[in-house]
């Protein structure tokens, strides 16, 4: 067996799929995109005043669904901004805004989250990351963090969500292969540790950390089942994902010689009429304080 690559070592873009030009991996995202929202039950599900919410970003915005469906849903948003390092995903997302005519309201930029945001400080009303599980390595979120706070306006919202790795389902076959994804996340730094929540756990730690007030969590156990749309929808991206995948299995973690077996497996016990997966989805959110206020004296007020 060969010892996996030291990711510290690793130069060019983190993302688990490294094909840049991957139409795969633009119709899974985009798929993906539009399982997760719905069966979240909406974009700010969880957010009790989101007309308050003027000015977006979201990090690692992928396609663009997510930004797009929040101008639709929210028309009191005045400017919502998506950065992503990939250039087809933005021309992708581009595309979305056009369609669903908010791009008036929205723009799409080419930025690499891992640098300095090109924004000013307290630019945002809130700033969303979701599934950054795929890119971002343990060690960069101290600085992700430190930048998401610099650019969200005091009294602002940083609202993160993140999967766990699947541990219930009917399909033996599916829960190898979260096994094996699990380990390459793992050993490539993408999560803290070797288990299904070794990320989704260190959440809240890691906003109480950067100072985030008021932190709260939503966890959406989505259950998804043989013969309906959503389930179709969930194994579609899972087939997809065997294969978007397959390369950063090969080099962090244990590539099995029946690798194409096992999803073949996979696919079919999907088909089966008692298919059952269940995925936590959990999202935290919370507010960057206030400065304190001075008084006509200059004293600071609490
Ligand atoms: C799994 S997708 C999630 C997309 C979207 N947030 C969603 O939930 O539908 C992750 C996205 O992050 C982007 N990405 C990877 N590395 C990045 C970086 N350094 N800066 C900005 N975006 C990045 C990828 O190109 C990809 O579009």
């Amino acid at each position: 067996m060969s010892t996996p690559a030291d990711p510290r070592r690793e130069v060019g873009g983190t993302y688990f799929v490294q094909n840049r030009d991957n139409l795969e991996e633009l119709s899974r995202l985009h798929i993906q995109d539009r399982m997760l929202t719905a069966s979240m039950g909406g974009v700010l599900p969880e957010q009790g005043d989101p007309a308050r919410l003027r000015r977006v970003l979201d990090v690692g915005c992928g396609t663009g669904g997510w930004l797009v469906e929040a101008a639709k849903t929210y028309l009191d948003i005045e400017r919502s901004v998506g950065i992503d390092v990939n250039r087809q995903m933005i021309a992708a997302a581009h595309q979305e805004a056009q369609a669903q005519q908010v791009s008036a309201r929205v723009q799409f930029r080419l930025m690499d989250a891992l640098q300095m945001l090109k924004f000013p400080s307290d630019s945002f009303d809130l700033v969303n990351q979701r599934l950054a599980m795929s890119w971002l390595r343990t060690w960069e979120w101290p600085k992700m963090l430190r930048e998401e706070w610099r650019v969200t306006r005091p009294g602002g919202v940083i609202r993160l969500t993140e999967v766990a790795i699947v541990t219930e389902s009917s399909s033996p076959a599916y829960l190898r292969l979260c096994t094996l994804i699990l380990h390459a996340l793992y050993r490539a730094g993408h999560y803290f540790n070797p288990t299904p929540d070794g990320l989704t756990s260190q959440l809240v730690p890691l906003l109480h950390q950067f100072g985030v007030e008021n932190v709260q969590t939503r966890l959406h156990a989505v259950r998804y089942r043989a013969g309906t749309a959503e389930g179709q929808h969930f194994a579609e991206d899972m087939r997809l994902v065997s294969r978007t995948l397959a390369p950063y299995v090969r080099k962090w973690g244990q590539m099995p010689d029946d690798y194409q077996a096992l999803c073949k497996q996979m696919l079919q016990e999907f088909e089966q009429p008692d298919f059952f997966a269940v995925l936590n989805v959990l999202t935290a959110w919370g507010t960057k304080s206030q400065p304190p206020t001075k008084t006509a004296s200059g004293r600071e007020q609490p």
